[in-house]
């Protein structure tokens, strides 16, 4: 019998096809919505291989009505909607895709920081809208990224990739993270930072870390207000690493002078969400890994995890 496969979300065709020769293949019809947790809940019973999305919450509970499920792969880098620990104990392996899509990331990364420091949505708008009716001196001025400095939190792949970019525009860099990275430092010229500094000095703080107890609700109102009010803060990582009602008080209050986030607590955002009604605020429908190439690659990690599982062998990308 063939181990059933369930895909959560609607893949292209041209995946799917070729896992019908050795899985029972069985997936969710729909691009437009996806599924919902009330189906995750009937389908996690029935699964021996689970192909999940950042939007499904794979919590213990859930894992403990699995039946037969052995596999999870999880089509991002990131995999706080799983409870690994949980699935470690019940000897469900999980899987992730990371490293294919750190460029791709840190592209979008270093995109929202030009595009929230120089308002080019506002400005695009405002073309779009009809409004472009004069030319101002300071209409639509926004700050330089060249020769600023950038406070990366979270310095894993991702954040050397911006880093990298960063000194192609004569940036400064800082970082913190958890471990110093002595090699990097010296290679490149970045600089640790503690967290207070970090903000205290740089003039993009780029938020890159995991999603974990430690970073959850990491940057709050003491944070941003540490922030000069020059400053911008990009979120790229997870939604509830920023405190977004703070967020919305220090945008508001001019404590920080713009944001731009691709991240956001509850995903997709309400259009209601209260940062949505500020023109220094920059929404991006978390895409940071959204190119085609970078897509495929992500899918075709997940599958070549689904191989080794299959043919017995050392599991590949493995998260535990
Ligand atoms: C996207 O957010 C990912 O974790 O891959
Ligand atoms: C993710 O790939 C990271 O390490 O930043």
């Amino acid at each position: 019998m063939k181990p059933i496969l369930w895909i959560t979300c609607k893949l292209p065709e041209e995946i799917v096809e070729p896992l019908k020769s050795w899985a029972d293949v069985r997936e969710w019809p729909t691009v437009e919505v996806n599924m919902p947790h009330e189906k995750l809940e009937e389908i996690i019973q029935e699964a021996d291989i689970l192909w999940t999305i950042m939007d499904n919450r794979v919590s213990r509970e859930l894992l403990q009505t699995a039946k037969n499920l052995k596999l999870i792969c999880n089509l991002a880098v990131g995999y706080n909607n799983i409870d690994v620990e949980a699935a470690k104990e019940l000897g469900i392996a999980v899987t992730n895709t990371p490293g294919v899509l750190t460029e791709t990331t840190a592209d979008l990364a270093f995109t929202l920081m030009l595009i929230t420091a120089r308002r080019i949505i506002e400005a695009a708008d405002e073309v779009r809208n009809g409004d472009w009716t004069y030319w101002g001196v300071n209409h639509l001025a926004g700050r330089d990224v060249h020769g600023a400095t950038l406070g990366i939190i979270g310095m894993g792949r991702i954040g050397e990739a911006l880093a990298q970019r960063a000194k192609g525009f004569n940036m400064e860099v800082l970082y913190h993270n958890r471990r110093r990275k002595p090699q990097a430092e010296e290679a490149y010229g970045f600089s640790y930072r503690e967290l207070d500094a970090l903000l205290q000095e740089s003039d993009y703080v780029v938020v890159l870390t995991p999603m974990t107890p430690e970073t959850k609700g990491l940057i709050g109102k003491r944070e941003l207000q540490l922030m000069k009010n020059t400053s911008i803060l990009i979120n790229v990582a997870r939604g509830g690493i920023v405190q977004e009602d703070a967020l919305y008080d220090a945008l508001k209050n001019g404590e920080i002078w713009a944001a731009g986030t691709d991240v956001f607590v509850q995903e997709p955002v309400s259009t209601s969400h209260p940062l949505l009604t500020l023109k220094n605020f920059v929404a991006l429908p978390h895409i940071g890994s959204a190119t085609l190439r970078t897509r495929k690659e992500m899918m075709e990690m997940n599958i070549e995890s689904m191989h080794d599982y299959l043919e017995g062998n050392p599991i590949r990308h493995r998260v535990v």
